[in-house]
């Protein structure tokens, strides 16, 4: 029997042309496919954000606030804030005479966001690419883990350069996908045969966005946008699932696309995906089987 598809975010193939897009879709980039499932994925692992993979979002979060270095007083935008991670940390830091916004689109990770952070940060449902404010007001911007998914990252970098004062701080932390694991590379290449059979379209973001975790492609795009002094550093945590199961559970929170595909997999389906996993990643021995890396860059760079 046919297994069913139920996932919210995935959209079916389109069969016939589409039409012109109406005045709604044309609002620019909430109103897009893409931003629609991004939506649709942080809505369904909102619960599980936090503590996903040993907190590794923890981690990446209070290595972010460390590497930009808020001070008392200052006043930081981070965009694509999520669960409020760094918004949390970073308001300990400037205390109460400074000022934290967070902006991000995904409405359920802004709502987490604020419930749990003091009534002084702020938190809006906001682009990166249209930020609404004024030129020259911010002394630090952060973007953790966001820029390889956001809609057009560089003009997402020129409104961070925009907003911030002259001699202001960026900090952005981004994987590094050079740096993963055999293993991982067997679940990719698996996850993308899966994709060709799959009914499931899952949308993606224009532009290849694979390297941007490499320190220097990293350290381009900030310069290409206007910032100097860039200075790069790497952090790298990682571990072993027990099997195919756990690895399919853990994977379904690693990004959107990988989300979209997993989550639909009927009980047959799923079993014999993971079957192939674990024949795969046997071949590649002990030691490397079911590993994975988390490989960050963190990229520090003044607004000139
Ligand atoms: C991997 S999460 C990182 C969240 C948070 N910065 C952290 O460190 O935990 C990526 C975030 O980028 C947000 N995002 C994606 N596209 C965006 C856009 N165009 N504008 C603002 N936020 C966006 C997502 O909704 C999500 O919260």
């Amino acid at each position: 029997m046919a297994e069913s598809f139920t996932y919210t975010g995935a959209q079916a193939r389109e069969s016939t042309p589409p039409a012109p897009p109406g005045p709604a879709e044309v609002e620019w980039p909430s109103a897009t496919r893409y931003a629609r499932h991004l939506d649709a994925y942080y809505e369904a692992i909102t619960d599980a954000y936090d503590d996903w993979s040993s907190g590794i979002h923890r981690r990446l979060a209070a290595r972010l606030v460390e590497v930009a270095g808020p001070l008392p007083g200052e006043r930081l935008l981070d965009v694509g804030c999520g669960t409020g991670l760094v918004c949390l940390l970073a308001s300990e830091r400037v205390g109460s005479s400074g000022e934290v916004i967070g902006v991000d689109i995904a409405r359920r990770l802004l709502g987490v966001a604020a419930r749990r952070a003091p009534a002084r940060v702020r938190f809006l449902h906001v682009p990166a690419e249209a930020l609404v404010f004024s030129d020259l007001t911010f002394d630090v911007v952060t973007m953790g883990d966001a820029l390889p998914y956001l809609s057009d990252p560089s003009r997402a970098l020129r409104e961070a350069h925009r907003v911030l004062r002259r001699g202001a701080r960026i900090a952005v932390s981004v994987l590094d996908r050079a740096l993963t694991t055999p293993a991982e590379d067997v679940f990719r290449a698996l996850l993308a045969d899966l994709e060709r059979r799959s009914p499931v379209m899952v949308p993606r973001p224009p532009g290849d966005r694979a390297r941007f975790g490499e320190p220097e492609v990293l350290a381009r795009l900030l310069r290409a946008a206007g910032f100097a002094g860039v200075v790069t550093t790497l952090m790298v945590t990682g571990g072993r699932a027990r099997g195919a199961s756990d690895w399919v559970d853990l994977m379904m929170g690693a990004g959107p696309s990988s989300h979209a595909l997993l989550s639909v997999l009927g009980p047959d389906i799923r079993r014999r995906f993971e079957a192939e996993l674990t024949e795969r990643m046997l071949a590649l021995g002990p030691d490397e089987a079911f590993r994975y890396h988390h490989p960050f860059t963190f990229a520090a760079g003044i607004r000139e």
